[in-house]
């Protein structure tokens, strides 16, 4: 199965950083003498802004590129709102949704993310899905009990015969520099597995997010359920991020 290396700039980039990194991140993965991306796949989830000319820079390369929500209605009167289906007709083929800082920013629920995957689905875009537990959550035990819920609550009505990606995201691990155990990492993502199955779900990875760096990365990877990564802070510079799409 092909790992994959997701990045989620947030609030970063102006459109002409953006063709930067593009047009950095081609010309350097051309100079690798091997073909990285054979058994990899790339997503970057940027800045709404930024999208237009990232799915130009990239399209005619392995790279994949999503906006970091939706609204779960195609169209309407949703002022503020991203487009699913103009987001579509600009050449991108995925979704980030239910990432935590939309949950608590934004008041991102699970029954509104099962709406916005099965719009994602209904238009052919994969949608990635974000679960994790917080700080408070992990201590009291919870982060088995938080992410089966979430799993079940915003998988609700959702096609099990299509694909999707989960990205696990502890939420105290996220841009703050404390990456989960590989302990951790490699219990909760079998027990993951484990769920998505039961609910039945065939195609589907999950990937890994909360500090992930080229450091951190290898012994990551090699975890039996980590099928790739969801990266922020390390995936804004062209050096880092494709330093961890090395890391296997
Ligand atoms: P981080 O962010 O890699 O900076 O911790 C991950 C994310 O928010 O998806």
């Amino acid at each position: 199965m092909k790992k994959i290396f997701a990045a989620n700039w947030k609030l970063q980039k102006t459109p002409a950083e953006s063709a930067n990194f593009a047009d950095q991140f081609l010309a350097q993965v051309g100079q690798l003498s091997a073909d990285i991306f054979s058994h990899k796949e790339v997503f970057i989830f940027p800045q709404n802004f930024s999208l237009d000319i990232l799915t130009q820079k990239f399209s005619s390369s392995k790279v994949q590129v999503g906006p970091q929500t939706i609204h779960f209605e195609k169209s309407g009167a949703f002022t503020g709102e991203n487009s699913a289906e103009l987001s579509q007709k600009m050449g991108a083929t995925l979704v980030l949704l239910g990432h935590s800082e939309r949950r608590q920013y934004f008041h991102e629920t699970n029954s509104n993310i099962s709406k916005k995957i099965i719009l994602c689905q209904g238009l052919g875009l994969l949608p990635v899905l974000c679960i994790g537990e917080t700080l408070a959550e992990r201590e009291n035990n919870q982060t088995e009990h938080v992410c089966f819920q979430q799993l079940t609550d915003a998988l609700t009505g959702v096609d099990t015969q299509k694909r999707i990606v989960i990205a696990y995201e502890p939420v105290w691990a996220i841009g703050t520099g404390k990456v989960a155990t590989v302990e951790q990492v490699a219990e909760i993502h079998s027990k993951i597995d484990a769920k998505m199955k039961s609910l039945g779900f065939k195609d589907f990875q999950i990937l890994y997010g909360g500090s992930v760096k080229p450091e951190n990365a290898p012994q990551l990877i090699a975890l039996p359920y980590v099928d790739g990564f969801l990266i922020g802070g390390a995936s804004l510079e062209v050096a880092s991020f494709l330093k961890i799409c090395q890391c296997l």
